[in-house]
C-alpha cells in the first residue's frame, strides 16, 4: 500500500451550549468569520455553526454543535487538551492578551514554549484555546533536516519553579486595543494538543495511518515528569503549517475524556478531493480499521474512524467549499438539499441567533 499522507488539519469540530455566546466569543471577541450557519446534519434541531478566515478555508475552520442540554464535558486521555491558533508574534500575541483582559476573559501566559511562545484563556463553554506566535519554530534545538530524532529537554527557566509567574502575570501590551487589528488576524490552526495513555500507539497512528511524522520529542513544560511529543506534515526539511498534532503522555491511570460542552467532538484533516477520500478509506480499510462510508457534508465530503484511545478523527475533502450555496458567507441558515423541504419546520425549531 502506497503510504497516504494528510496535508494538515481541515477543522476541529466543537460543542457549544450555546450558539449566540459562541458567535460573540469566536467572531467578535477573537476575530474569526461566520462562514456558515447550517443545522447538524444529523441531528437538526441544532445548529452547526463554522468559523474561519473569510473564505472558509480548511485549516483555519473552528466548528460548533450547539447542544443547549450538554452536560459540561472533561478533557482525559483518547480527549483533546486544547486548540491553539496562530498569530504573528510576541506583539501580536500580546495584544491578544490586552485585548482579550479587557473583554473579561481570564488569560494565563505568554510561556516561552521554546518552538513559539503562547497564551492560554478557555471560551464560554470551557473549552481550553491557545494563541501561539508562528515561530521560532522546531528548528531552534535540532536541524531542520532531522527534527525529531532525540528527546530534548527544556531549559529549566521553561518549567514551573523556574518560571517568574509574576512577570509572566505582569506581561502585556502597553496600550488599549479597540478592536482586532489586521496585524493581530489569526492564521488558522497551529497546533491541536491531545491527551494519551500509549504514545507508541500514538505514534504508530499518525505516522502510518495518517502520514505525519514525528517532529519533536519533549517534555510537558507544565508537568516535566511527562512527556511531550508533536508529529506534523514534514518532507523532512519543512513543517507544513496548520498540520501539528500533539500529544501529552499521560499515566495509564489517568481519567479518560468525556464528551460534552466545552470539549472538542473530533478533529478532522484533509484529503485533496473525492477521489483520494475513497483512496484513504481503502488505505485505513487494508490496515483493519473500521471506517464509515463517505458521507455528504454539503462543503465537503467525509469519512469518520476512531484512534487506539478512542478520539473521534474526521478526513474530509478541501472542496466544494462554502461558497457553493451562497456568495455572502455565513449570512443565512443553509440547509442541504435533502433537507429543504422540510426548511420551515427545521428553522423554526432553532433558536434565534439575534
Ligand atoms: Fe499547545
Ligand atoms: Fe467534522
Amino acid at each position: 500500500m502506497t503510504q497516504l499522507t494528510t496535508a494538515g488539519f481541515h477543522h476541529v469540530t466543537l460543542v457549544c451550549r450555546d450558539a449566540r455566546q459562541t458567535i460573540r466569543f469566536y467572531r467578535d471577541i477573537l476575530g474569526l468569520s461566520l462562514v456558515k450557519v447550517t443545522v447538524n446534519f444529523d441531528r437538526t434541531d441544532t445548529y452547526h455553526l463554522y468559523f474561519g478566515d473569510p473564505a472558509g478555508t480548511p485549516g483555519t475552520l473552528l466548528t460548533f454543535f450547539e447542544w443547549p442540554e450538554a452536560k459540561r464535558g472533561r478533557y482525559g486521555v483518547g480527549g483533546i487538551h486544547h486548540v491553539a491558533l496562530g498569530t504573528r508574534d510576541d506583539d501580536t500575541l500580546l495584544m491578544w492578551k490586552r485585548w482579550l483582559t479587557e473583554n473579561g476573559v481570564r488569560v494565563t501566559g505568554p510561556y516561552d514554549r521554546g518552538y513559539f511562545t503562547s497564551i492560554y484563556f478557555t471560551d464560554p463553554d470551557g473549552q481550553v484555546i491557545e494563541i501561539a506566535t508562528d515561530g521560532p519554530g522546531f528548528q531552534i534545538d535540532e536541524p531542520a533536516n532531522a527534527l525529531g530524532r532525540n528527546l530534548m529537554i527544556p531549559p529549566e527557566s521553561r518549567f514551573p519553579e523556574g518560571r517568574d509567574e509574576a512577570a509572566i502575570r505582569a506581561k502585556t501590551w502597553t496600550e488599549p486595543i479597540d478592536a482586532p487589528t489586521e496585524a493581530m488576524r489569526l492564521h488558522g490552526i497551529h497546533h491541536v494538543t491531545g491527551m494519551t495513555d500509549d504514545l507508541d500507539a500514538a505514534h504508530d497512528f499518525y505516522t502510518r495511518l495518517l502520514g505525519l511524522r514525528l517532529v519533536k520529542m519533549s517534555l510537558n513544560q507544565d508537568d516535566p515528569d511527562t512527556r511531550h511529543y508533536f508529529w506534523a506534515n514534514y518532507d523532512g526539511e519543512t513543517v507544513a503549517y496548520g498540520s501539528d498534532f500533539t500529544l501529552f503522555g499521560w499515566r495509564d491511570t489517568s481519567p479518560r475524556a468525556r464528551e460534552g460542552a466545552g470539549q472538542t467532538h473530533h478533529v478532522a484533516w484533509r484529503a485533496v478531493d473525492e477521489d483520494e477520500l475513497h483512496s484513504w478509506r481503502e488505505y485505513l480499510l487494508g490496515f483493519g480499521h473500521e471506517v464509515t462510508d463517505v458521507r455528504d457534508r454539503k462543503y465537503f465530503k467525509s469519512i469518520y474512524f476512531r484512534t487506539h484511545d478512542g478520539l473521534l478523527v474526521e478526513i474530509a475533502t478541501d472542496g466544494p467549499s462554502f461558497g457553493i450555496d451562497e456568495t455572502e458567507l455565513g449570512s443565512a441558515v443553509q440547509l442541504p438539499d435533502w433537507l429543504e423541504d422540510r426548511r420551515d419546520e427545521i428553522v423554526s425549531s432553532l433558536r434565534p441567533l439575534i
